[in-house]
């Protein structure tokens, strides 16, 4: 289970919108795990109280898109090193490998070994038949646009909690899902670093 996430925050969002930016630069400094929980939150949370909607806005809210965090050697204060797969319902994340991936996700991802810095990485997938039965082949795109938008709320949250994030689309995808040990049906769409800027 994660910490409850916290609906107040003390950054504007048009002040977050304006300090965005993709950074590259990032120091090792750990995370809290509340900051985690609320960066998951942001990306994918359930945000009804008697429902099942998210954060994000889903194309006949099908949800095709999953969210893994990749966790570095002390990387998030209490939590072992390693991927972790993000449950909306109960809020909470599921171990899936051990060990720290992120040097192997950043030579993955065209050697940007810039990734490998911060605590964690959040790779987002798309798993497109749950959008396609309903849509078609238009689901594909539909999903990729969701993934844009959980990527922006992880940009904005990140700022709120005084951290940074970076964006890479620039990836293998077989080699990231070997890295991950997921899924070959969950396909990587976004890889995102995040935590304190250097
Ligand atoms: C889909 C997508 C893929 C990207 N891939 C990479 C990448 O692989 N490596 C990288 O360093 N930046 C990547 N970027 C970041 C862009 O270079 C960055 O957003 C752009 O330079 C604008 O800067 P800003 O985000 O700071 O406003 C990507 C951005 C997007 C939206």
């Amino acid at each position: 289970m994660l910490p409850k996430p916290t609906h107040e925050g003390s950054l504007f969002v048009e002040e977050a919108i304006k300090r965005r930016r993709t950074v590259r630069s990032f120091s090792s400094r750990p995370m809290k795990k509340q900051d985690l929980s609320q960066l998951l939150y942001a990306a994918q949370g359930i945000t009804e109280d008697h429902g099942f909607k998210r954060a994000a806005p889903s194309g006949g809210a099908l949800y095709p898109l999953d969210v893994y965090t990749v966790v570095g050697d002390k990387g998030v204060e209490g939590l072992e090193a390693g991927v972790y797969h993000y449950i909306p319902s109960g809020h909470r994340i599921e171990h899936v490998t051990t060990g720290d991936r992120k040097e192997e996700l950043a030579k993955a991802s065209l050697h940007q070994m810039w990734m490998a810095k911060p605590p964690l990485n959040f790779v987002i997938t798309a798993q497109y038949s749950r959008i396609c039965s309903k849509y078609g082949d238009r689901g594909v795109r539909y999903a990729m646009i969701e993934a844009g938008h959980v990527g922006q709320n992880i940009f904005l949250q990140a700022e709120a909690l005084g951290l940074k994030a970076g964006i890479v689309g620039a990836f293998e995808d077989m080699k990231v899902i070997n890295v991950l040990g997921i899924p070959k049906k969950h396909e990587p769409l976004l890889i995102m670093p995040v935590g304190y800027r250097a």
